[in-house]
């Protein structure tokens, strides 16, 4: 505010009073006026001073809020880190499970090969008595054409061609009694033989040769009805023989009380799978029993006569070679097993057993 100029006697000089108080009326209405201003700066600066708090109080949330989010982050973090541990833990766990399952894997292979060959022996150990009688033919021919060559060799009978075609005959059934020997060692062998490529026809030969006496003792008759074509596979021939064998052994034991015994053995060529069948004229398995005929110790037979391991060897020898076994058996029609095996071919991948 200015500094009021001192006031003059009005009777002194009447004009300058006049302005003078003009002039005091003009500087009190530019007070007026500066007043006024400064009463709305003022206003407006408690107004701006109003958004300032307003502003300021929302950073205030905003930090708090700030502050809350990185705590969260951090705990957020720390959890990461712990289920990061966690998952390191577990892919440790998981990697010695797959271990530990690959361990027992390789222990089932082991038990399942064990269980093939206990299985085979004790084919062995059943078809003795018929292997005996095979052996005996040719022990029996040998004796008589030796015998032969004695005698006339004897009587002085030094005839060198007749001489020598008994003993060729003699030598001819050695070479049969060898074969049979070692046919048997062959089959009894615990080494796992390598896969090659066989004749399905011949390994089916191979295992009839070993039963047909124990079918021709009980009046069964073999039926075949193989195709031309060619049935090779690639197979350890001893254990698809000893799939043969349990499934001829085990229609014989089926025949037993049947009046028509007929064993039909079919082979056809469907695309690249050999499919192989074994039917018979028995009464067929009941059919309780069959979802399960193929688990293991699954039997109907007494004890002793029969384990219930048959099948399930031969499942598992079937599924070895990459192929599927089923059975059918509507009452009172006999059981037909069926065999499809892949053709030729690469070794089939080992499956897992878990
Ligand atoms: N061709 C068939 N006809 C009727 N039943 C059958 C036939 N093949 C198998 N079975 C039934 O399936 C069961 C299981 O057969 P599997 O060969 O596994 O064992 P098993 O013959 O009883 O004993 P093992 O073969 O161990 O001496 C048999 O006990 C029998 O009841
Ligand atoms: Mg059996």
């Amino acid at each position: 505010m200015g500094v009021r100029p001192e006031a003059q006697p009005a009777d002194a000089n009447g004009g300058s009073a006049a302005g003078e108080s003009q002039d005091l009326r003009r500087e009190v209405e530019q007070l007026r006026a500066r007043v006024q201003q400064a009463e709305e700066r003022r206003r407006a600066l408690i107004h701006i001073m109003g958004d300032l708090n307003d502003s300021n109080r929302r950073l205030g949330d905003q930090r708090k809020a700030m502050l809350h989010i990185l705590k969260d982050a951090n705990v957020t973090n720390l959890k990461l880190a712990d289920s990061r541990k966690a998952m390191i833990h577990i892919m440790g766990d998981l990697r010695e499970t797959t271990q530990e399952i690959e361990r027992r894997e390789q222990e089932l292979r082991d038990k399942q090969e064990q269980l093939v060959q206990a299985g085979k022996l004790a084919t062995l150990g059943e078809l003795t008595t018929g292997v005996a009688h095979e052996l005996n033919n040719p022990l029996n021919n040998i004796g008589l054409f030796v015998g032969n060559a004695i005698d006339r060799a004897r009587a002085g009978e030094v005839d060198a061609g007749v001489l020598v075609a008994d003993l060729e005959k003699a030598m001819a059934q050695v070479r049969k009694a060898t074969e049979i020997i070692s046919h048997l060692r062959a089959f009894g062998r615990a080494a796992p033989m390598a896969f090659r490529t066989a004749d399905v026809h011949e390994i089916i030969e191979r295992a009839l040769s070993l039963v047909q006496e124990q079918l021709k003792q009980r009046g069964i008759e073999v039926v075949f009805d193989l195709c031309d074509e060619d049935v090779s596979v690639l197979s350890n021939p001893i254990q698809l023989e000893q799939v043969f064998i349990n499934l001829l052994t085990n229609a014989r034991d089926a025949l037993e009380g049947s009046d028509l015994r007929e064993i039909r053995i079919a082979s056809r060529l469907r695309d690249d799978t050999v499919v192989i069948t074994f039917s018979d004229t028995g009464p067929g398995i009941p059919p309780e029993l069959e979802p399960r005929v193929f688990d293991p110790f699954v039997t109907t037979k007494e004890v002793g006569s029969g384990t219930g391991l048959g099948l399930s060897i031969t499942y598992s020898i079937v599924k070895e070679h990459g192929g599927e076994i089923s059975v059918v058996s509507p009452s009172g029609e006999g059981a037909t097993f069926t065999i499809e095996l892949p053709r030729g071919g690469e070794r089939p991948p080992v499956e897992p057993l878990l």
